[in-house]
């Protein structure tokens, strides 16, 4: 690629920024890394029209690193609650801890410290540091792989180590010498707005004159898609243990899927678990002998619910809900990380999305065209 493509492409995605590009996201027109650190992490697995409302109250409760940084964590967890990807929010606190005592509570201006902190890659450094303070350094988030793949006919999978390398080299190559700022959110515009992974607007774009994807029709062909593999299935019993309009709910191991949420708890003994698809009068008897054990409850009556799926990048969950009404209980005896809540209590928890949404149908939240969870052999949620 001649220098005067790498400078042309960069000066018409900054022409084309300014005039056609987002400039009134809620943390753009700021100096300050902090709310821009908070909306790249928001941003890294979210899309910025489901971010701005949570990114909004997040910022209303926590405007600065220090309140941020001695906030206790289910606080945090709760406001991050149905945007997933969990271990984005308790990086954040902890980053948030770093700066305050490495830091002196001044969030770091160098590109390298800046990418030592938890939670920020290579790409998240690069754009606080050229947001922030102007950086020269290469953004390559998955929408940016997608625009140069494109642009420049990279072939292969763009998570191949080989192929990043590459895309990695060209984005640094690319950067401009001035307006770097608008020049990352043109990629980040440009990708999100046109250079879509479905149905491109060719049309529109403004780099289209030297789309070698263009050129060769071959568009919606790159990048290539990841390798296919099948993911696993993990099967779980969750139980919605009832007394009156309470629920119970546990904090989750600090590790591992939904670490540190607040969620029902599981049957994981695959031993003593029916398999899914038998009969549902032997699950019921697992699931009362298993909560007399556990918990000394008598358990009245144990009704399976329908199976909900929910997938993660390695593997799909698929819970098999039972709603189990439990007669006295000693609020006493409970145990640290144990909550008895009503319900309406319970679904404002720091709780996993699709455990969320099971609850709150459960409570009647429903609008009247969704299936109930009584009614539905499986829903993927
Ligand atoms: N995606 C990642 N970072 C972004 C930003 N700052 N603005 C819009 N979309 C983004």
């Amino acid at each position: 690629m001649s220098r005067h493509t790498s400078d042309d492409f960069a000066h018409r995605l900054v022409r084309w920024q300014a005039h056609a590009g987002r400039n009134d996201l809620p943390w753009q027109n700021t100096r300050d890394p902090y709310p821009i650190w908070v909306a790249e992490i928001m941003l890294q697995q979210t899309r910025v029209a489901t971010a701005i409302p949570y990114y909004q109250r997040f910022m209303a409760r926590f405007p600065d690193v220090a309140t941020l940084a001695c906030a206790p964590e289910d606080e945090v967890l709760r406001l991050w609650s149905g945007l997933g990807y969990y271990s984005r929010a308790r990086n954040l606190q902890h980053a948030a801890r770093e700066i305050v005592t490495r830091h002196a509570g001044r969030f770091p201006h160098a590109l390298a410290e800046i990418g030592r902190l938890p939670g920020i890659g290579r790409s998240t450094a690069a754009a606080i540091a050229g947001f922030a303070f102007g950086a020269r350094a290469a953004i390559l988030d998955g929408n940016v792989k997608r625009v140069l793949a494109r642009h420049f006919l990279i072939e292969g999978f763009p998570g191949e180590p080989a192929v990043e390398r590459q895309l990695w080299a060209l984005a640094e190559s690319l950067v401009p010498e001035r307006g770097v700022e608008t020049y990352i959110q043109g990629l980040m515009d440009l990708g999100a707005t046109l250079c879509t992974a479905r149905r491109p607007a060719c049309g529109r774009c403004p780099v289209r004159a030297t789309c070698g994807a263009y050129a060769a029709n071959r568009v919606t062909e790159l990048p290539a898609p990841r390798p296919r593999k099948r993911v696993p299935v993990r099967g779980t019993v969750m139980l919605v243990l009832r007394h009156g309009t309470d629920v119970l709910l546990e904090r989750r191991p600090a590790t591992g899927v939904w670490g540190g949420l607040w969620s029902l708890p599981e049957l994981t003994d695959a031993a003593d678990v029916p398999a899914a698809g038998g009969p549902e009068a032997d699950l019921a008897a697992t699931v009362k002998r298993a909560v007399a054990q556990r918990y000394g409850f008598d358990a009245r009556c144990a009704e399976p619910l329908a199976i909900v799926r929910h997938t993660f990048t390695h593997f799909t969950l698929e819970m098999r809900p039972v709603l189990v009404d439990v007669g006295r209980i000693d609020r006493r005896a409970g145990e640290p990380g144990v909550r008895w809540l009503p319900l309406g209590e319970a679904c404002a928890a720091a709780l996993p999305a699709p455990v969320k949404r099971l609850l709150l149908r459960l409570g009647g939240g429903a609008s009247g065209d969704q299936p109930s969870l009584l009614e539905e052999a499986v829903q993927d949620l």
